[in-house]
């Protein structure tokens, strides 16, 4: 089977470099057309060094001239419901890694995000593979899903299934590119480095996301509590999930049997050898989320870390793995290469 041809929109921000990097040697999609309003006609190493081998040049078409079997959206909320309908109509597939399109209720975007939704008749799956596998496959608009969410939903999915908790605590801490390419004062470089921030309490826009997501699979009564915090690293997210068990008689090593079951199958969800502790660098620039360090307290408190990449995982290379099961083809392809480490 031929290539497919592959556009990127916004393709000068962070998530859109990672798609470039990510599909250079990907089987079977051709990136064809990268867009950024302010870089066109630069070569797409002028914002991404480390591209310097890919022969692309930014352009700036008008959406309906662009020729491509399947466009990733890596721009702002807000920006992506005006893009994403000009693909649509003309039966492209879509990816879309924002906001706009992640809520079963427009009600709750509307008010997390404090924007009108101006196309809620455009019908989207959640792009989490781990759990919409199937309705991916036949999806012609995919959002993919926010990068908090994405391991914090994955950590606590078989307790929720498993109505083994009633409320959870989710502690995220993510590197500084979760903020986009665009300087701005919490990300400058003296005020982020040798520091921790905690922001968005109580009021972050992934927690109606990690919300919606968690009671389609457990109870509505699930109270989930998020906190997210800046730390000085460029890549990255560990969540911290704390839980108190409800059920009588599990121990620590019955929840990690019960994870490492769960999981067996997903190419991407790596539970511990010997419940080890997942760490941010091993997962840099991968498509892994890694989940280990399950422990119960003499209280019945239950402590499940995660880590994820907020690049890979979190946005472009899970967008990637939509788009492998989208298209049929082998769900790892492009995305198979271990991480790093130190
Ligand atoms: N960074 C992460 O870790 C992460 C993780 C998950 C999801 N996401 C989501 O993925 C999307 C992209 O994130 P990012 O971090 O790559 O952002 P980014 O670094 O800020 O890049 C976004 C790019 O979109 C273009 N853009 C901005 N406003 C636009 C508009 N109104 N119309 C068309 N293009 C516009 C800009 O390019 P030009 O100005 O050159 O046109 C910009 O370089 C966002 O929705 C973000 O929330 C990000």
């Amino acid at each position: 089977m031929s290539k497919i041809d592959v556009a990127i929109i916004g393709a000068s921000g962070y998530t859109g470099g990672e798609l470039i990097r990510l599909l250079y040697k990907h089987p079977k999609a051709d990136v064809t057309t990268i867009t950024s309003r302010k870089q066109e006609g630069q070569h797409v190493s002028s914002l991404h060094p480390h591209l310097e081998d890919v022969d692309l040049t930014f352009t700036n078409p008008e959406n309906k001239d662009i020729d491509a079997d399947l466009v990733f959206l890596a721009v702002p909320h807000g920006a992506s419901m005006k893009i994403a309908p000009d693909f649509i109509e003309n039966d492209k597939k879509v990816i879309d890694l924002s906001g706009d399109f992640r809520f079963q209720s427009i009600e709750t975007y509307e008010k997390w995000y404090g924007i009108k939704h101006e196309h809620p008749e455009l019908e989207a799956v959640f792009g989490l593979p781990e759990i919409n596998r199937e309705q991916i496959k036949e999806a012609q608009l995919i959002a993919n899903p926010g990068c908090f969410p994405t391991g914090a939903i994955l950590s606590s999915l078989p307790l929720v299934e498993n109505q083994l908790v009633d409320r959870i605590i989710l502690d995220s801490k993510s590197g500084v590119s979760g903020a986009g390419v665009k300087a701005n004062p919490t990300t400058h470089y003296p005020t982020c480095s040798d520091n921790i921030k905690p922001y968005a309490i109580t009021s972050h826009r992934h927690t109606p996301e990690i919300r919606e997501q968690l009671h389609n699979f457990g109870t509505h009564d699930t109270k989930i509590s998020f906190t997210p915090h800046l730390v000085p690293v460029i890549r990255g997210i560990i969540t911290t999930n704390h839980s108190y068990l409800i059920k009588d008689g599990v121990t620590a090593d019955d929840v990690y049997s019960l994870y490492k079951d769960y999981y067996n199958d997903e190419p991407f969800v790596k539970v511990l050898h010997d419940n080890n502790v997942p760490l941010l660098a091993s997962v840099r620039g991968t498509n892994y989320c890694e989940i280990g360090g399950i422990s119960l307290d003499d209280e019945d408190q239950l402590v499940v870390i995660s880590a994820i990449d907020n690049l890979t995982k979190g946005a472009s290379g899970q967008a990637i793995q939509n788009m492998n099961i989208m298209m049929g083809y082998d769900e790892t392809s492009g995305l198979d290469h271990l991480g790093l480490y130190p």
